[in-house]
């Protein structure tokens, strides 16, 4: 029998935090002792876990001892507080906020990508940006392909990547809307309900905002590619789960055909190929929510460019974008005898 692992789950309360505890049911991850940490609000709270209920408890530099592996997505304020705690008292840490992530000696992973990067007696591993995973499960094995020169992505993200409160945030304000109320924004600053707008990140000098600059700077380091061009827009879209990517593939000479994209995609893994041209129908925030696989396909050479090819994704950032790809992770280390 697998070793029984005592885990601890920083911001259990909220919507990544919900998403563990299923993942550790249905993927039979074996949990021993599980630790369900948040702040003071959520402390005495008690949350269903394999017919039993765990009460949650408030986050502490204590919190740790004894824990063995620690999920982390409260935050990076929390994440720079707490993992030094969580590290200290013998927990490997795989953190879900940006507060490691581009820190050379932190290794930023895809299983299925970059799973290698991760040293020997490494007990910090940052799971990457969630716009940035779906992106790359869909690029990855087009990089077999040829030297890709250039990305050019647009994003079209959901509510649900913003927090609980954002998801709650969407459905009140679209009630609001059909009722004949003026719907008021608390959490995202714009009107959300039947609108879009460019991601709620402060903009930087050269006017991309900080989801952007993420997505550009994480691509570049989980594909060791420190000179791939990226050219990012992300905006949010009124989809309560799932984000989904327009993405354009830009190669050194001539793209590859559309069946070696295809076969490609059907051969990789965690990718499901979607791409049914005679009844429309290609990947879905729909679709994807609540599965582990981002689907992939609108596959079509770029007709004006002769080097590039286009497709549409769409992941649920909750699960691969967030706490599958943190679990994935942990189940590889466990299997390398690393946990
Ligand atoms: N949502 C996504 O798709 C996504 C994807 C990738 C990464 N992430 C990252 O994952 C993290 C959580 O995101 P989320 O979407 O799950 O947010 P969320 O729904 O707003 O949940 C936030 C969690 O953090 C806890 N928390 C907040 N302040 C705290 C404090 N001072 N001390 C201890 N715990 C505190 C909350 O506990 P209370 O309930 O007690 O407030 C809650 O459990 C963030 O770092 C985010 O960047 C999110």
């Amino acid at each position: 029998m697998a070793r029984l692992l005592n885990v601890a789950v920083l911001g259990a309360t909220g919507a990544v935090g919900g998403e563990f505890l299923q993942l550790f049911e249905r993927r039979g991850f074996p949990v021993g002792r599980l630790k369900l940490l948040a702040s003071e609000r959520s402390a005495g709270k008690r949350i269903p876990f394999r017919g039993d209920a765990v009460e949650v408890e408030a986050v502490r530099p204590e919190s740790f001892e004894g824990v063995d592996v620690a999920f982390f997505s409260a935050g990076a304020s929390r994440s720079r507080e707490f993992a030094p705690h969580a590290i200290a008292a013998g927990a490997t840490v795989i953190d879900n906020s940006s507060a490691f992530r581009m820190e050379p000696d932190v290794p930023l992973v895809v299983p299925e990508i970059n799973f290698d990067s991760i040293p020997e007696g490494c007990r910090l591993i940052a799971n990457p940006n969630c716009s940035a995973i779906i992106l790359l499960m869909a690029v990855h094995p087009l990089t077999r392909l040829g030297r890709v020169e250039r990305l050019v992505v647009s994003t079209y993200q959901s509510a649900s990547g913003a927090g609980a409160a954002a998801m709650r945030e969407l459905e009140e304000q679209t009630r609001d809307v059909l009722e004949g109320k003026d719907p008021q924004p608390r959490v995202l600053p714009h009107v959300y309900a039947f609108n879009l707008f460019s991601h709620n990140t402060p903009i930087n000098e050269h006017g991309y905002n900080d989801e952007e600059w993420k997505v550009i700077h994480e691509t570049r380091k989980i594909l060791s590619r420190p000179d791939l061009r990226v050219n990012v827009t992300c905006v949010r879209v009124p989809v309560l789960r799932a984000h989904s990517e327009s993405v354009t593939v830009e190669y050194e000479g001539e793209a590859p055909s559309e069946e070696r994209v295809r076969e490609a995609v059907r051969n990789a893994p965690g990718v499901r190929l979607v791409d049914d041209r005679e009844h429309n129908v290609f990947p879905m925030p729909l679709a994807a929510s609540g599965i582990d696989e981002v689907l992939v396909g609108r596959i079509r050479r770029d007709l004006s460019h002769p080097s590039a090819v286009s497709l549409f994704v769409a992941g649920d950032q909750l699960l691969k974008g967030a706490a599958l790809n943190a679990v994935q992770i942990a189940e590889r280390l466990l299997d390398a005898g690393r946990l």
